[in-house]
């Protein structure tokens, strides 16, 4: 192994190595195919409770007002570039969570600052009720990027047959409104009584009434019912032929899915399963509705999770928001011309969505994404990514499932134990890099797209210092688990 000799000797002291005091390390590189975890990074360098007295009691004022959603260590960050988070006490962290999957070019990118504030001086707002100079470009640059690189089952030979697109300010409004559009289409093509809904197991599309009653999650549902009525779950990548029948029938006007999923765990749809639900979708006249919210525009390494996916499995609306804007409030649905038929004047509309502040930002975002050499890089790196972590589960075979879940710069630690994720975020955190959960058993990393491969080694070598201080510990023993 090649762990540097003094921070081995520092390690096996439980004292960080210098650099590590309460700045990031200088990159660790190691070997993809070394067997042994790095711990150098076993020290605690930014422990949660080492907070300001001026957070704390800027934490507790905030606390009286603000509604009791979220549970957050106290932490409050005041600046960000690239991957480098700083927080309020001065402290840097490395962000492997992207604001979860955001913020594609990274923090405070200087691009994204010059048009929002080049835009914001000339316009940022006036209503939908005018035209505006971005919002229609930004729909071009979504509908010819996807049939360049693949998706809506656009091809480069199709004409002006192709998309269009309604903008929202957020992943569920995106798919309030890709529910509703599925509704209309069914109606009109299939009478009054073609109005269910289809979703599948551990799936997350959002936390309004509609994207809440196709989110079927007990914990953010039962507080809520009765949700929308006529919605039906099937098993996520279920290959029975006569469940998927009767699950998606005549009366199935939409059926949502996320090709892989982000909050239910980075659990990937299989393209076998997707081809045989687009048939039969298309079989009785259902929309297939892809929520790629958390996985498209880049983040699995091509612009859609079902670019390069046959055209069975190729959906007829998609739906994103995150990283459109780089942190900007934006989402945005994606339909096909035959969709896009039934929507009229009036059928939908928001007052925000589509302003020239939002679609100016998004616009130079789809334009820095779609880079022949930004993919390029960002395939490099998600490849030395995947060797990084690829070697978890055979280096800790008591606490990791043997499954690499994702795909691209989408990627998921599985855990045997389901306080494991929880555990390793909070270890990993308090060695100054950001983590996160998603469902039940994993661990998700999110970089932005500009993450190095540097940055990447340097990630995966705390978690596999936290890893070993969780195995220490009896994680993963028979005991424990
Ligand atoms: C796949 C997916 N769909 C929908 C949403 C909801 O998006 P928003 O939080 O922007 O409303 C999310 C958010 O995490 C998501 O990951």
């Amino acid at each position: 192994m090649s762990l540097a000799p003094r921070a081995a000797r520092l390690a096996s002291r439980g004292l960080a190595p210098k650099a590590l005091s309460h700045r990031l390390a200088r990159p660790y590189a190691s070997a993809v195919t070394d067997l042994t975890p790095n711990i150098s990074y076993k020290a605690v360098t930014h422990p949660d409770s080492a907070v300001p007295e001026a957070t704390k009691s800027l934490i507790q004022s905030q606390t009286h007002y603000l509604l009791n959603t979220y549970a957050r260590p106290p932490l409050l960050f005041t600046h960000g570039k690239g991957l480098k988070l700083t927080d309020s006490s001065g402290r840097e962290y490395l962000d492997f969570t992207a604001g979860i999957a955001v913020t594609a070019l990274g923090h405070s990118d200087e691009g994204v600052n010059k048009v929002m504030a080049e835009q914001a001086a000339k316009i940022s707002h006036a209503s939908n009720i005018y035209w505006n100079e971005h919002a229609g470009e930004l729909a071009r640059l979504l509908v010819e990027n996807t049939r360049q690189h693949g998706g809506l089952g656009l091809t480069k030979e199709g004409g002006s047959s192709g998309g269009k697109v309604f903008f929202s300010n957020s992943g569920t409004e995106a798919n309030e409104g890709a529910l509703k559009f599925a509704r209309k289409y069914g109606k009109e093509v299939g009478g009054h009584k073609k109005t269910g809904l289809v979703c599948f197991t551990n799936a997350f599309h959002g936390r309004s009434m509609g994207a809440l009653s196709v989110t079927p999650n007990p914990k953010y549902q039962a507080p809520f019912a009765p949700l929308i009525p006529d919605v039906r779950v099937g098993e996520l990548n279920d290959m029975d032929e006569e469940r998927l029948q009767s699950l998606v029938d005549e009366n199935t006007c939409g059926v949502i899915v996320e090709p892989i999923q982000g909050e239910g765990g980075v659990e990937a749809s299989k393209v076998e399963w997707l081809e045989m639900l687009g048939r039969r979708c298309r079989e009785v006249g259902a929309v297939l509705i892809y929520d790629e919210i958390q996985c498209g525009l880049f983040r699995s390494g091509t612009m859609w999770a079902h670019s390069s996916f046959p055209a069975d499995a190729q959906p007829d609306i998609v739906t994103m928001a995150k990283p459109l804007a780089n942190g900007f409030p934006i989402g945005a649905i994606m339909v096909r011309d035959r969709i896009a038929e039934v929507i009229s004047v009036g059928s939908h509309g928001t007052t925000f969505g589509g302003q020239p502040l939002a679609t100016a930002i998004g616009c130079h975002v789809l334009s820095r994404l779609s880079e022949p050499s930004f993919i390029s890089s960002l395939t490099v790196t998600a490849s030395h990514l995947e060797g990084l972590l690829g070697r978890l589960p055979k280096m800790f075979p008591g606490l990791l499932k043997t499954d690499l879940r994702g795909r691209g710069l989408i990627r998921g630690i599985a855990f045997k134990d389901e306080k494991g994720p929880g555990e390793l975020v909070h270890l990993a955190r308090e060695r100054g890099v950001l983590l996160l959960t998603a469902g039940k058993d994993a661990v998700r990393l999110v970089p932005a797209l500009v993450v190095s491969k540097e940055q990447c080694d340097h990630a995966v070598a705390v978690i596999e210092s936290c890893l070993s201080i969780m195995q220490e510990g009896g994680w993963g023993k028979k005991d424990k688990a």
